[in-house]
């Protein structure tokens, strides 16, 4: 029998260029993208949609039972997220839903369903999962773990880019405070806060392109 392939993780802080790196990793070793980030603006979106307290456990735990979550691989887009069945791409990428996904990823009870849910997707190996406790919390034994990190100033002048390219507004500053704001409370929630895996490979992206990024991981790893 084949030995199964390995588990990548990939976290760090928004705009750091997971998801670029993540999906061209994945696609280099023909590995699954597990895009963690959209699975809390997903469950953001239904919290919101359904005007759910999050103090209110018994009101979280039956939106997060109805829930049916579907990440499809898209090759020239992002993952294609559907909540329930409806195409929730758009609506869960917009520097509002990330404050959101935020909020929402603080809560126990959503971090105890998308962290049982992500560890089955991965339980074959053969994945590049981009997050930010990927390497801390959900996939402790994986083998590579990298943390991608960027300079504020090149994190936000990169995600007004991507948000511009795909026709969304972007005020540089207003995304500046929003990802320092982001980061901060990503880092220091009690749950999984956003930190490097004591045996995570820590790259700074600032001055790096992409194709430099994946040719050291494929480096780090053998695979080059
Ligand atoms: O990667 P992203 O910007 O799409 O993630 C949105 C939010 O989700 C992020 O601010 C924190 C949260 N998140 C998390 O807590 N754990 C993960 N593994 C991925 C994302």
């Amino acid at each position: 029998m084949a030995a199964e392939e390995p588990i990548v993780t990939i976290d760090g802080p928004s705009g750091a260029g997971k998801s670029t790196i993540s999906r061209m990793m994945a696609a280099r070793l023909h590995f699954t993208y597990l895009d963690t980030g959209a699975m809390y603006r997903a469950v953001g979106l239904a919290v919101e949609r359904h005007s759910i307290d999050l103090a209110d456990s018994a009101a979280l735990k039956g939106c997060l039972d109805a829930i049916r979550l579907e990440l499809l691989p898209n090759a020239h887009d992002d993952v294609r997220v559907f909540l329930n069945g409806e195409d929730v791409s758009a609506a869960i990428r917009t520097p509002a839903m990330a404050m959101v996904a935020s909020r929402v990823s603080a809560n126990p009870l959503v971090r105890e369903k998308l962290t049982e849910l992500q560890r089955a997707i991965g339980q074959h190996g053969g994945i590049v999962a981009e997050g930010r406790d990927m390497g801390t919390v959900v996939f402790p034994a994986a083998p590579y773990k990298f943390y991608l990190d960027a300079s504020p100033a090149e994190r936000a002048r990169r995600r007004c880019e991507q948000l511009r390219q795909k026709g969304q507004e972007a005020d540089y500053q207003e995304i500046l405070d929003q990802i320092v704001k982001r980061d901060y409370d990503d880092s220091k929630r009690a749950l999984a806060p956003l930190k490097p895996a004591a045996d995570a490979v820590i790259i700074d992206s600032s001055a790096m392109d992409p194709e430099a990024v994946v040719a050291f991981m494929l480096r780090h790893m053998g695979k080059a």
